[in-house]
């Protein structure tokens, strides 16, 4: 079907080149003898010196051995550059294929092939007393690429976790000691995309980004860009958000609604470095133009107090607006002036690639914002996104422009999050991998350098970026300040109280705007839902909010398993609150993470494609794993949740309750694989009290909390005799006796991967799940 597609070009080409001919009969034409096998031909201006060809394939395959040539000023085109012996006459179609693990180590995989075809699956499998961390299954693509996360098998004893190893590359060099140094290396054919190097630091965790191998050929789709660059740009937005005050604190109107409301001394400045040169072409640069305009308008939803700059390059830079004007934090004039005062045509015949120039030029902006500016300079985060369409051909390597900026901006180690720099490659002509890597900043969990076929798959992933409620729900956050009340320390913290009683009897966790999950024997007493209230912001006297529908686990059935012998039986122990009116989130009000959601992967710093099982594996790996309770007073306390070859001896403790349990009772049979279990350790280990049921079980990773479990039962209450009260009358104090001798105190917690499914049932409108597996 293709020929004919290409004659009718061809046609309807011709007197165009006619009259062209006529006029200047001295410029020579390049040949007409341009056909590629199996796929189709197009150019930007027929055969004239310095039209753009540009070959197309079929989906899932590519052209070879180049995807476009250049019309040259003597009449040729530029040849076919081919690795082969034997220069090819005419351009082909191939199929498209995923490169080969080469390396898997502590493990298995196959099928073990040079080439895997578009649609193979390959599969992996950890050796025994190693845990697979990443995709067990990926699929190759039709851009090339594996789908999934690089696969890993992980033992757990090293300082960082073991370092995967993408498909098509080797790796040398140390493995998961403290300061152990990594080497990557693609096979050839194939450009390293991320870090060819990674250290692994004393915080555990490796250095730089992740690396994979690309093929010239393998473009990102827009579902890549809208998942990695909106992942890593939301993490830009959200650290600036992070530090906001309270709304309560500020004289804003409530109407602001889903905007969030910074603080006043963190800023945002964006540079958009557009590409004009000759490559580029008019039309282009006028999708350009209209790619701008929405991810500024994406960008400016977020109402972070932000500032942008927009230059166009070509051989030159030309600022279009400089980060300095008045008008740069005026989102509505930025796009006016993209509209009329950026032009393809103001570069004139300076048409070459000067990515160099055009970094410098933000380098220069910024020494003089630095020097006029009245913001603190050091609380303002810098994010540069250039779009090129290859590789700078003038000025030089755009690496000495990059060290430079990083200098100026002191970026080095815990300033990292100060600057992000996104490369997107875009066309055909001569985008190159290694040169988008090379200006590209590399972080951990997430991507800065993009490759795509056009401009219009650009504008398509853009549009769909960065969608506000992604930032809403930013999770498990915490004020750890000396001087930050509790509330702000625990701000997903609430009370259950019934109406006629006078004090909170429950506990639950905030995890989202609308809903609270909590434990379902709260309300085996007072089970009319009406009677209710959830209580926010204890120490400021309180907000009290209605519960407009309680959703209890279907399978909790305290009496489940009497005639086993079994008095009382926790399994399923859960319940969700819907609030009346969903709160506003704030440093007092905030969610906690829920794992296996979208808010709780970016906030593990995990790539996108991460599965519910990556996170157990990030969050419960380890045989003792830390984690806190909130106490009745409104204290952390410490427990470890016993996991593998501790677990067993955890849970036999269960029964230590005699009359709740007659004799030969098996503990699997009342401690259920749904529950987690602490206690009995050889760490100094809290138990919970009665009235903290309810509460979240937590760990910490990365500074963000993350839920686990939700308190159901113990074999001890420790708050059973005596409660305290301070002077003032306000705070009371708990006093938590120590157990008796005999007894090694056991709490038991619902586990929230155990309950996934009801999870998802239930929070599939208000929460963004990530796949189980
Ligand atoms: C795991 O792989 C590493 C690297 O190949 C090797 O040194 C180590 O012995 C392996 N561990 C086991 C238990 O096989
Ligand atoms: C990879 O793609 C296959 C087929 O589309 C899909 O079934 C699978 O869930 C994907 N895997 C991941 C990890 O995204
Ligand atoms: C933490 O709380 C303290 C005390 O209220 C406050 O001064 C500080 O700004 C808060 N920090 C953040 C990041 O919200
Ligand atoms: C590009 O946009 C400019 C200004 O809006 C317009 O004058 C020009 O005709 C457009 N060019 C193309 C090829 O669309
Ligand atoms: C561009 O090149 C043409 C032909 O070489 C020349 O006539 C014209 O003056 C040049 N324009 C500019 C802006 O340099
Ligand atoms: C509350 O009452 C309903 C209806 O009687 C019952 O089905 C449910 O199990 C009770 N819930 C609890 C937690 O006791």
């Amino acid at each position: 079907m293709t020929a004919p597609r290409l004659l009718v070009a061809l046609l309807a080409l011709l007197p165009a080149v006619a009259t062209q001919e006529a006029a200047l009969d001295a410029t020579p034409l390049c040949p007409e003898s341009v056909s590629i096998r199996g796929g189709t031909v197009s150019l930007s201006d027929g055969f004239r010196p310095g039209s753009i060809l540009t070959y197309s394939c079929p989906d899932g395959s590519y052209p070879y051995p180049t995807q476009s040539r250049i019309c040259q000023s003597d009449g040729k085109w530029t040849p076919m550059r081919s690795s082969g012996k034997s220069p090819l006459s005419q351009a082909l179609c191939r199929k498209i294929s995923c490169p080969p693990q080469r390396y898997f180590e502590n493990g298995s995989f196959g099928p073990r092939r040079s080439l895997h075809p578009v649609g193979a699956v390959l599969s992996f499998e950890c050796s025994d007393g190693y845990q697979l961390r990443g995709s067990s299954r990926r699929h190759c693509l039709s851009n090339g690429r594996w789908n999934g996360t690089s696969p890993v098998c992980d033992d757990g004893a090293g300082h960082c976790p073991s370092v995967a190893i993408p498909p098509g590359a080797i790796a040398t060099g140390g493995r998961n000691r403290l300061g152990d140094r990594v080497s990557f290396q693609c096979q050839s054919g194939l450009d390293l995309v991320g870090s060819s190097q990674r250290v692994c630091t004393p915080e555990g965790e490796w250095s730089g980004a992740e690396p994979s191998c690309r093929a010239p050929y393998s473009y990102d789709r827009a579902e890549d860009v809208r998942a990695e660059f909106g992942a890593s740009f939301t993490e830009v937005l959200s650290d600036v958000s992070s530090s906001g005050p309270d709304p309560s604190e500020t004289t804003a109107a409530p109407s602001l609604g889903r905007r969030l409301i910074l603080s006043k001394d963190s800023f945002l400045y964006v540079y958009f470095l557009v590409d004009a040169s000759h490559s580029v072409t008019e039309p282009n640069f006028n999708i350009s133009k209209q790619c701008l305009e929405v991810i500024i308008t994406r960008i400016a939803s977020f109402d972070v107090p932000i500032r942008f700059s927009v230059i166009s390059y070509a051989s030159r830079p030309k600022t279009i607006v400089d980060i300095q004007d008045d008008i740069a934090e005026d989102t509505e004039i930025v796009i006016e002036k993209i509209q009329n005062e950026m032009n393809y045509k103001d570069h004139g015949n300076a048409t070459g690639t000067n990515i160099q120039d055009a970094l410098d030029s933000v380098y220069q902006m910024m020494i003089n914002e630095k020097l006029f500016t009245k913001v603190p300079w050091d609380k303002i985060r810098h994010a540069i996104i250039l779009f090129t369409d290859g590789k700078s051909n003038m000025g030089g390597s755009p690496t000495k422009a990059v060290r430079s900026i990083e200098d100026f901006l002191n970026v080095r180690a815990n300033r990292k999050d100060y600057l992000d720099i996104y490369a997107f490659g875009v066309g055909t002509v001569d985008v190159d991998w290694s040169a988008m890597n090379e200006i590209a900043s590399k972080k951990p969990g997430e991507r800065h350098a993009f490759k795509l076929n056009d401009l219009k798959e650009l504008k398509a992933a853009f549009e769909d970026v960065l969608d506000p409620r992604d930032l809403h729900d930013i999770c498990g956050l915490a004020n750890n300040s000396e001087s930050a009340s509790w509330e702000q320390k625990n701000p997903w913290h609430v009370l259950l109280q019934y109406n006629t009683l006078t004090e909170a009897s429950c506990r639950g966790a905030l995890i989202s705007k609308t809903w609270v999950l909590t434990s379902a024997h709260c309300f085996s007493k007072f089970n009319n839902t009406a009677g209710w209230t959830v209580i926010l912001e204890k120490a400021r006297g309180g907000t009290k909010l209605r519960i407009k529908r309680r959703i209890d686990h279907e399978f909790f059935n305290v009496k489940a398993k009497v005639a086993q012998g079994i008095q009382e039986f926790y399994d399923y122990d859960l319940s969700l609150l819907e609030l009346e009116k969903p709160v506003q989130f704030g440093g007092r009000i905030r969610p906690i993470c829920l794992p296996c959601t979208e808010g709780a992967n970016r906030a593990l710093k995990m790539k996108p494609g991460a599965t519910c099982k990556d996170h157990e594996l990030q969050l419960l790996s380890l045989e003792e794993v830390d984690a806190q309770f909130i106490s009745l007073d409104n204290k952390r306390m410490g427990v470890q949740i016993k996991t593998r070859r501790s677990r067993p001896t955890c849970i036999s403790a269960a029964l230590q309750d005699k009359k709740m349990f007659s004799e030969g009772t098996d503990a699997s049979e009342v401690v259920t694989d749904r529950f987690l279990c602490s206690g009995g350790g050889r760490a100094v280990e809290a138990a919970t009290c009665k009235g903290e049921s309810g509460g979240s079980l937590f760990v910490e990773r990365r500074e963000r909390l993350f839920q686990v479990g939700v308190i159901s039962w113990g074999t001890y209450n420790p708050c059973e005799k005596k409660r305290k009260k301070k002077k003032d009358g306000e705070t009371r104090e708990t006093v938590r006796d120590p157990p008796p001798a005999n007894h090694k105190p056991r709490d038991f917690y619902i586990s929230l991967f155990g309950v996934q499914d009801w999870l998802r049932q239930h929070l599939g409108q208000s929460l963004r799940f990530i796949p189980k597996e």
